[in-house]
Order: C-alpha cells, then sequence, then structure tokens
C-alpha cells in the first residue's frame, strides 16, 4: 500500500489515462439518457474522483446541466460554460478551511445564493474512486449537499483497479455499501441484485 505522498505522485502520473473507457460509455450512456427522460438528474452534477474524463460528461447536452468535476489530480479550471475542474484530495475532508475554500468554488459556479451548496446538489457521480477513500467518510460528507430526491449514480466494485493505491477503508463490499445508503435515508433504486442495466451500477435516491 501507498504513503499519501507516493499516491499523489501515481495519480499525478495516471493523469491523462482512460480507466474501461468503452465498457464504462456503454453502460453510462443509456443510463444518464434513461434518467434523462425519466427527469431524474436535476441541473446541478457533481462527479467526484473525475479523472481526465468524467463520466458525468455523458450526461445528455440537452439537459444543459453545470458539472463540477473533483479530482485530487489536474488542476482547476473551467471548460466550456457548464464545467468546472476542482483539484481536492478526499482525505482532506477534515481540514475545515480547505474545504470551505473548495465549496465557495463550487457554490459560486453552480449561481448558489448565500454560498451554501447544501441540500442543492442534484446528482453526485462515482465511477471507480470509492476503493481509494474511506468511503463510509466520503459518501456521509456529500449527503447534506445532495437535495433530497437527489440521486448518488455510481459504478463501482470492491477491489477493482490499482490496488496499491486502494484505502484501506475503501469499498468492501456492495451489501455494506446498499445498507450503509439504507441507513443514510437513500432508496437503492438500481443495480445488483435491485435492477441492473450494467451489472456494476447502482442508483440510490435520497428519500429523507
Ligand atoms: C480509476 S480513476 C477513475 C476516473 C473516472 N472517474 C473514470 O471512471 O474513468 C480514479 C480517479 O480518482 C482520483 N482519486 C483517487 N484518490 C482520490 C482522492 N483521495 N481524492 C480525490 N480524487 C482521488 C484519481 O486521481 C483518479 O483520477
Amino acid at each position: 500500500m501507498k504513503s499519501p505522498e507516493q499516491k499523489n505522485e501515481a495519480w499525478d502520473n495516471y493523469w491523462g489515462e482512460t480507466y474501461q473507457q468503452h465498457k464504462k460509455v456503454r453502460t453510462f450512456l443509456p443510463l444518464f439518457q434513461d434518467m434523462f427522460e425519466r427527469g431524474e438528474l436535476g441541473q446541478n452534477i457533481v462527479d467526484i474522483g473525475s479523472g481526465v474524463h468524467p463520466m458525468s460528461s455523458l450526461i445528455p447536452p440537452e439537459l444543459d446541466a453545470r458539472t463540477v468535476s473533483i479530482d485530487r489530480a489536474g488542476g482547476e479550471h473551467t471548460y466550456g460554460d457548464n464545467g468546472l475542474k476542482i483539484r481536492f484530495n478526499l482525505d482532506d475532508i477534515d481540514n475545515a478551511r480547505l474545504v470551505r475554500q473548495k465549496i465557495a468554488k463550487v457554490a459560486e459556479f453552480l449561481d448558489i445564493q448565500e454560498g451554501d451548496p447544501r441540500n442543492q446538489i442534484d446528482c453526485f457521480v462515482f465511477s471507480d474512486i470509492l476503493n481509494y477513500v474511506d468511503y463510509r467518510r466520503v459518501l456521509k460528507f456529500l449527503k447534506p449537499y445532495l437535495r433530497i430526491g437527489g440521486r448518488f449514480v455510481m459504478n463501482e466494485w470492491p477491489g477493482r483497479g490499482y490496488t496499491d493505491c486502494h484505502s484501506e477503508d475503501g469499498l468492501d463490499s456492495i451489501e455494506n455499501l446498499y445498507r450503509l445508503l439504507q441507513q443514510e435515508g437513500f432508496v437503492i433504486e438500481r443495480g445488483p441484485g435491485i435492477s441492473a442495466p450494467g451489472e456494476e451500477v447502482m442508483v440510490a435516491r435520497l428519500a429523507a
């Protein structure tokens, strides 16, 4: 297992790579199209551990959504009128000052009044990130920013990816992920064992 410094270096080096892009495009394109047609996506989307090719870029352009991509690697910039990339390491969610700084940027970009994006995000996208972070802490940290009725969309699988960069608190099992989400007030709408357009895709709606 790599140290925090080694992980920084590794992810900076991997920056620019794609991760099973073709398979993910085949999974996410029809999923987002279906969610769009059902009015399930909303306008404010945040992509966690986005990489260079965020899966949220596959959201139908007709939605005209604003998308924030967050990643520990890469720079900070806007792309087009509707995209913002933020550099942030999710291991730093206890650093209140840094978190406030990053949240202010997100709020400004999303045009959120009074700079407080709590209950304002319609959808968080997670694609191959939960193995690399303390997934329980990260999901609990993000939940207050999701509006009631908003969704977590996930393409995650325990043990997949660069094992030397995995967190010891990374995704341990789909059952535990479901249990956590249900404890936190989510209803699992799609996913393994529920109804699966692609077996690794999960959609959870915040019910309360
Ligand atoms: C396997 S890639 C997935 C990229 C993209 N979501 C996809 O599905 O193609 C994992 C991404 O998570 C980022 N990442 C890893 N640990 C992170 C952390 N602690 N905080 C923020 N981003 C992190 C990496 O820099 C990398 O871009």
